[in-house]
């Protein structure tokens, strides 16, 4: 597979090189902090949140999809594999480029019912939840903070993104 799709960590931090980069939409997917983790922006007794991809057919989540170098692609997918072992599985997913071009991809997904599973709750749950949790990547708030930056530099919109960040910086000045 040649074109791996991010929508969380992936999108600031690739970590492989690329020939070619370019927005992408997911349809019938969205991005939501529903998995919980415990090797990055946690620890297993206090597990941060990072984003995964729900099914949802009137939704869908726009993200960066990388060209890769097809005799790179199973070195970078070994490293990827480890890199997003908690919980997340390779699976492909249908994209449209900002070109309007349809590309299959390789994504990572965290399923309910893997072991960090940690599913919807109130906003207000998981932004406390966010700003208590930090692990050996550093922050979960900077995980949050560095996912809605760039989502704002590439123009995309996220209101579960955006209104999770917001609710941090009201609960961080006291509100
Ligand atoms: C991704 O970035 O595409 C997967 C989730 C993450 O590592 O934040």
């Amino acid at each position: 597979m040649a074109w791996i799709f991010g929508y969380g960590s992936i999108i600031w931090n690739p970590g492989f090189p690329y020939l070619e980069r370019s927005l992408a939409r997911a349809e019938g997917w969205k991005r939501r902090f529903w998995q919980g983790s415990t090797d990055h922006r946690g620890l297993p007794e206090r597990p941060g949140r990072v984003v995964t991809l729900v099914r949802d057919r009137r939704e869908s989540c726009v993200g960066l999809a990388y060209r890769v170098d097809p005799a790179r692609a199973r070195l970078i997918c070994e490293r990827l594999d480890v890199r997003e072992k908690g919980g997340y599985q390779r699976r492909e997913v249908e994209l449209q480029l900002a070109d309007s071009r349809r590309v299959q991809a390789l994504t990572y997904v965290a399923r309910p019912g893997n072991p960090d599973y940690l599913g919807g709750d109130r906003p207000q749950v998981l932004a406390r939840q966010i700003l208590q949790a930090s692990g050996p990547s550093g922050q979960n708030w900077d995980y949050l903070q560095r996912l809605a930056q760039v989502l704002r530099d590439l123009g995309v919109d996220d209101p579960h993104v955006f209104g999770l960040e917001s609710l941090c910086q009201r609960l961080l000045r006291g509100g």
